[in-house]
């Protein structure tokens, strides 16, 4: 249904490749101005242009809406002011805005580099706090408020070979937390409607080309659906989720919390105390992950005894 989101003015970072051009062309076909937000990097974070950014840009604007190019380092503070001003002083607003860029940069913990964490970091997690921070503060004085989509991953739980983009997925789902309860506290208080919310894709693009799918996958146009619904009027109605898209699935995370609690009988624990109580009462909660790791151990080892 083409005019979805007719006259809205959304920022998409990440927009040049894969999954954020998907969205951007997604978004803009549904009657939407585009902030087209890319540094052009290679996967690694190097070699930056804006001719990917630019190409885009015109893609969109063939669609019959207004493409505006921000080709800067979204994990500069600026270049989060840049995006957020490039709408409102065009368009008059910022109604929406997606966090879709990244880079991949794989190394097992124990040799990880110090300039391979901080890169992925800013990217993924300052790269989302530049564009949630500006866009928040310009939505609060719009009386149409806005959404915001923040991009994590499913690795956001946990990844043996990328445990800084694990880090920074995870610290998305925070943020994005943070910010949908900010949202709603502003609402509440009689401002203006924001809803803040997660995608965890999984499609093929050049940042999954190694990844050995022993699980469906799908296209990057398969996300963009999502974010248009959450993007648009109706989707307003959802805040603080996370939303795994892949090819024809969708699924809903859990919400965190505690699950088992045990108290001491005295002042405070010991650690004798706990060691003796907590297998007994509290236990461990089962770890998805390593579970799936002992199978696929113990199933490799039958195949080589074989
Ligand atoms: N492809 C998947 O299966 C998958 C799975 C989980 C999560 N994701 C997430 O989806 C997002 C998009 O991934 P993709 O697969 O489309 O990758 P991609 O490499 O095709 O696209 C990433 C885009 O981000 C841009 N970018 C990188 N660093 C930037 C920076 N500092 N400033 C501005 N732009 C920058 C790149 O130029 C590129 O156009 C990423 O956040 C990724 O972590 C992808």
């Amino acid at each position: 249904m083409a005019g979805y989101l007719e006259g809205k003015n959304i920022a998409i970072t990440g927009a040049g490749s894969g999954i954020g051009k998907a969205i951007a062309l997604a978004v803009a076909a549904e009657g939407a101005n585009i902030v087209v937000a890319d540094y052009g990097v290679a996967l690694d974070g190097s070699e930056p242009t804006n001719v990917i950014a630019e190409s885009v840009a015109g893609e969109i604007e063939s669609l019959g809406v207004e493409a505006e190019v921000i080709a800067g380092d979204v994990s500069r503070m600026e270049t989060g002011e840049d995006v957020v001003e490039a709408s409102v002083n065009r368009w008059g607003s910022i109604d929406g805005v997606v966090c879709v860029a990244g880079i991949l940069r794989e190394r097992m913990l124990f040799n990880m580099s110090e300039d391979e964490w901080d890169a992925v970091i800013a990217v993924h997690l300052k790269g989302h706090f530049t564009i949630y921070r500006h866009a928040m503060a310009a939505m609060r004085k719009q009386d149409s408020g806005g959404s915001i989509v923040g991009i994590t991953s499913g690795a956001f739980t946990a990844s043996t070979a990328q445990p800084n983009y694990s880090a920074a997925k995870g610290g998305i789902v925070s943020l994005t937390r943070s910010a949908a309860m900010t949202a709603a506290s502003i609402s509440l208080r009689g401002g203006p409607r924001i809803n803040a919310n997660c995608i965890a894709p999984t499609a093929r693009t050049r940042m999954s080309e190694k990844v050995p799918f022993e699980f469906e996958t799908g296209d990057p146009s398969d996300i963009a659906p999502m974010a248009v619904y959450l993007l648009s009027e109706a989707g307003r109605e959802v805040n603080a989720q996370i939303y795994s898209v892949v090819g024809r699935r969708i699924s809903v995370w859990n919400q965190p919390k505690e699950v088992r609690s045990m108290f001491s009988s005295g002042k405070a624990w010991t650690p004798e105390e706990i060691e003796d109580v907590l297998p007994r009462t509290i236990k461990q909660e089962a770890n998805p992950f390593i579970e799936d790791l002992e199978r696929r151990m113990k199933e490799m080892a039958k195949e080589e005894g074989n």
